[in-house]
C-alpha cells in the first residue's frame, strides 16, 4: 500500500459570491487547493461563473485552483481554464468527445488533469485513461448543487479506483466531490480517496479554517488505520 497524503479541497460553491475574496482567505492558509465549482446550465441545472469572472478568481486567489468542470462544450473549455492559471482542471467524461486529447492539452498548459465520473457512470469508462490523468474525482452526489447528501453506494467505484491506482507509479490523486463532512470523511478516506472537496461542510461551520482542520484530522487518522 502506497502512503496516502490528505488534501482538503474547500469548495466556494456556498460561500457568499459578493465576498469571495475574504471568504477564500478564511480558509486559504489550511486548504490545500480552492475548489472552483464551473457550471454552464447545460451539463447540469445550475450555473455559476462566467470565464471572465472565473479568470478573476483564479488569478487573485492566493493558493492553488481546483478546477471543476460541470460544462458541455468542455474539450474547449478545459483547455481554456488550463491556460488562464488553474493548477488542476478536471473535466466529466460524460461531456468530453476527446478525453486523451484534451488530457494532453491540459498538461501542455503545465496544469493537473483531472477526470470525473457522475455516480451513474461507471469505471470502466474511465478505466484506459488512469495512465495519463493526475486525478480521478469520484462524484459522492449528483452534479450541479451544494448541500446534497453524500452518497455511500459510491464507495465500492471509489475502492475500484484506488486498486486501480495503486498499480501505477505515479501519484494520481483520488477525490471524492459531494456530502463531505465530519460524518462522512472517514467513509471515503477508508474506501480509499485521499482528496476531499467540502463545500457546505466549510462554509456553513461558525469557523470555517477550523472545519477543514478538523476534516484533515479525521481524513488523517483514518488514514493511518486503514
Ligand atoms: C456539486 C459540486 C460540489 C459542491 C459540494 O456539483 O461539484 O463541489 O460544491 O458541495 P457540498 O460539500 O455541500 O456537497
Ligand atoms: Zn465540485
Amino acid at each position: 500500500m502506497k502512503s496516502m497524503h490528505v488534501r482538503i479541497t474547500p469548495s466556494i460553491l456556498n460561500a457568499n459570491f459578493n465576498d469571495l475574496a475574504n471568504e477564500i482567505a478564511k480558509v486559504a492558509s489550511d486548504s490545500d487547493l480552492i475548489h472552483l465549482d464551473v457550471m454552464d446550465n447545460i451539463f447540469v441545472p445550475n450555473f455559476t461563473f462566467d470565464f471572465e469572472t472565473a479568470s478573476k478568481i483564479i488569478r487573485d486567489c492566493p493558493i492553488p485552483i481546483d478546477a471543476h468542470l460541470m460544462v458541455a462544450d468542455v474539450d474547449r473549455i478545459g483547455v481554456e481554464y488550463a491556460e488562464i492559471g488553474s493548477n488542476s482542471v478536471t473535466f466529466h467524461i460524460e461531456a468530453s468527445e476527446h478525453p486523451e486529447k484534451l488530457i494532453r492539452e491540459i498538461k501542455k498548459h503545465g496544469a493537473r488533469a483531472g477526470v470525473a465520473i457522475k455516480p451513474n457512470t461507471p469505471f470502466a469508462d474511465i478505466a484506459n485513461l488512469i495512465n495519463q490523468v493526475d486525478m480521478v474525482l469520484v462524484m459522492t452526489v449528483e452534479p450541479g448543487f451544494g448541500g446534497q447528501s453524500f452518497m455511500e453506494n459510491q464507495m465500492a467505484k471509489v475502492a475500484q479506483v484506488r486498486t486501480a491506482l495503486n498499480s501505477v507509479e505515479r501519484d494520481i490523486w483520488l477525490q471524492v466531490d459531494g456530502g463531505i463532512s465530519l460524518e462522512t470523511i472517514e467513509i471515503a478516506t477508508r474506501a480509499g480517496a485521499d482528496t476531499f472537496v467540502a463545500g457546505s461542510a466549510v462554509y456553513k461551520a461558525d469557523d470555517p479554517a477550523e472545519m477543514v482542520r478538523k476534516l484533515r484530522l479525521l481524513a488523517e487518522k483514518s488514514t493511518e488505520q486503514s
